[in-house]
């Protein structure tokens, strides 16, 4: 397919290379594109035409700074799999009022040694119906209170300069009932209707509703919400303000792909795919992870392939594993360059209610068998809530059922469990599956809040102890670790959100509290807890950026410590090999790990013997042998 000058004459020679690098780049994918397209779109050739000049329309607006980042992340395809990646999450109001004072805090985000910045939805969506920014309601404008798409830019050429990349939502599977199109369809419009699900009567939303599980039983049940506008009833699958789209209207599924390109030209380098696994819908089904969700996926990734090469996808998928890596395609068709690690941060959450890694070590097992290639984002703590996606097969061997065990870990995590020091609340609490999930941050979690309220320093001294050795059991997977903004100072939950009436149903606001810049001045004292933690991860994000052993394309295997309590993960990579060890349990242990090898303690610098390590409660290690120290440069001793 070629689109040529009738158009729009290519006036320079610099259009005229454009065009002709478009249709270099087009023709390589082109068959798998009208493969793919047309098994969606069944005969609609015409769509396919528009869906072309839409790429290619996109492509000759890419800016040049982009252009740049393309060419130089096409000569490094694995830019992102290195040591050297560290993420951090946050909302921009939270953080700094609005983007220009977000460009003013770069400094800080560079001394966190971050270089990815996800920033939490910023486009417009309406106050108190926007589900934290996720409601929007026009893809193409930034939140008035936070600046404009210009602001945006001057955030992503400064971010470029830094050598920070940015990453941004792109929340597809729904428009807020605000947006241009739910406007006209509200207004009775069949085409813009078309463009979500509409129905007459309830009897298709009921069949729906016997398959399709709820995302927000408590603070929105139901998948559907009658429209009194439009006479209908109408898809709503998180909140009612949240209206799902058709993608089996090729309409929606061009402008939408033209929406994300967008925001791939102001200088976004990495899209976070919002609740990807929902966007195709089949009655009958449970409307999660069809097949045709996968058509779109991989459309996408030809589209970035095409128009904005240097593009990473993020996957939003938060499911149990069998349904998660099917997201990553296969390798020659691949789908998302990166995943969430969905079940590993919820089962880390379990090992700290329980003290007992074997559901862990289980779960690691599966990820550390995985293809190298599979890029995972690790995490302890985002925006949401924590679900309890846990392997309750394997747990039932060891008579942990799902209901109770469920209930153990919320009321653990929330203080309530006698002797627990975590600080959390529920959310979503479904009475009848017994199903809540659970907020908090992670200091809070980890029992930092509690001991500072009883002024308790051992109980501090074991919550620092704690939160640290999460931090580094985290850096020690492979994949990008992500902090979540604040978890660096330590920061504990926000209650204020109670007395916000736009915010108190929704407990996620629990851990989406205001950054405390007051906190921050303390992050160079050692004695304060902000400065443990900040300087602590410091040390530990600095150490593995210096070992290629923690590159993500190391082997990497659990170690065998013979205790229940403790964890042990090896790594090996061009002749460096890690053993880290973490004490989940609440006494101190004696290791000794069955692996060869001299070698030293990465954070304290001293040789360690292998036969005997010490750790106490919520202690880790981190112990390198280096078997390339003693040999020439070509290998030989
Ligand atoms: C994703 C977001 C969540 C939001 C939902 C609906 O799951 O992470 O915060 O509520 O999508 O867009």
């Amino acid at each position: 397919m070629i689109w040529n000058s009738t158009e729009a004459p290519a006036d320079t020679a610099r259009e005229r290379a454009l065009r002709e690098e478009f249709q270099r780049r087009y023709a390589l994918c082109e068959e798998e594109l009208t493969t793919l397209y047309l098994s969606l779109y069944p005969g609609q050739r015409q769509a396919f035409e528009d869906f072309g000049q839409m790429l290619q329309k996109s492509f000759l607006e890419r800016p040049a700074f982009m252009l740049e980042a393309d060419e130089a992340r096409l000569r490094d395809p694995r830019w992102y799999t290195g040591n050297g990646m560290l993420g951090m999450l946050m909302y921009v109001s939270a953080f700094a009022g609005t983007l220009q004072g977000l460009r003013q805090k770069l400094d800080y985000i560079e001394e966190c040694g971050v270089n990815y910045l996800h920033l939490m939805p910023l486009l417009e969506s309406p106050a108190g119906r926007s589900d934290g920014g996720y409601a929007v309601s026009d893809f193409r404008r930034v939140q008035q209170s936070l600046g404009d798409m210009s602001d945006l830019t001057a955030l992503a050429v400064d971010c470029h300069s830094r050598g920070v990349a940015l990453c941004l939502d792109f929340v597809m599977n729904h428009t807020s009932e605000d947006h241009a199109w739910a406007k006209a369809a509200r207004a009775g419009d069949p085409e813009a209707q078309s463009r979500y699900f509409f129905y007459d009567s309830w009897d298709i939303p009921d069949a729906y509703e016997k398959t399709v599980p709820q995302v927000f039983p408590t603070t929105a049940p139901g998948n559907f919400t009658w429209c009194e506008e439009a006479g209908k009833v109408v898809m709503t699958t998180f909140y009612p303000y949240q209206w799902d789209l058709n993608y089996a209207n090729p309409a929606v599924l061009r402008d939408m792909t033209e929406n994300m390109l967008y925001l791939c030209n102001r200088g976004v380098d990495i899209i976070r795919l919002d609740a990807v696994p929902y966007i195709w819908k089949e009655l009958g089904t449970s409307c999660r992870n069809l097949p045709q969700v996968h058509s779109l996926v991989r459309l996408l990734r030809l589209s970035c392939e095409i128009v904005c090469p240097g593009t990473l996808l993020l996957g939003e998928v938060v499911m149990e594993p069998s349904k998660v890596t099917p997201y990553f395609g296969d390798a020659d068709r691949p789908e998302c360059h990166m995943l969430y690690n969905v079940t590993t941060m919820a089962t880390t959450w379990h090992t700290v209610a329980t003290r007992d890694t074997r559901l862990l070590k289980h779960q690691l097992a599966q990820v550390f068998a995985l293809p190298r290639e599979h890029t995972f984002l690790n995490y302890l703590r985002c925006h949401d809530d924590i679900g309890w996606g846990l392997d309750y097969g394997f747990l039932e061997q060891f008579g942990m059922g799902q209901v109770p065990h469920k209930k153990y870990l919320n009321e653990y995590l929330t203080g309530r469990w006698p002797g627990s020091p975590a600080r959390g609340e529920l959310y979503n609490d479904d009475p009848r599956l017994g199903d809540a999930r659970l907020c908090g941050t992670t200091a809070s979690l980890c029992g930092i809040e509690a001991a500072r309220r009883q002024g308790d320093a051992d109980s501090m001294e074991r919550a620092l102890r704690l939160d640290l050795m999460l931090h580094a059991y985290m850096f020690t997977l492979s994949g990008i670790p992500v902090l979540y903004s604040g978890d660096e100072l330590a920061q504990e939950n926000d209650y204020n959100y109670h007395a916000d009436p736009l915010k108190a149903e929704d407990s996620r606001w629990l851990h989406r509290g205001d950054m405390d810049w007051l906190r921050a001045e303390k992050r160079g004292d050692e004695t304060a807890p902000e400065g443990r933690i900040f300087r602590g991860l410091r040390q530990l994000e600095r150490v593995r950026a210096a070992h290629r052993v923690f590159d993500g394309g190391a082997d990497v295997w659990l170690v065998q410590t013979g205790d229940d309590g403790v964890l042990g993960i090896g790594r090996y990579h061009e002749g460096e090999k890690l053993v880290a060890l973490f004490n989940f349990s609440a006494d101190e242990k004696r290791v000794s790990v069955d692996e060869l090898g001299e070698c030293a303690d990465l954070l304290s610098g001293e040789d360690a013997d292998m036969g005997c390590i010490r750790l106490p409660s919520g202690g880790f290690v981190w112990l390198l042998c280096d078997f390339t120290k003693g040999q020439n440069a070509d290998g030989t001793d």
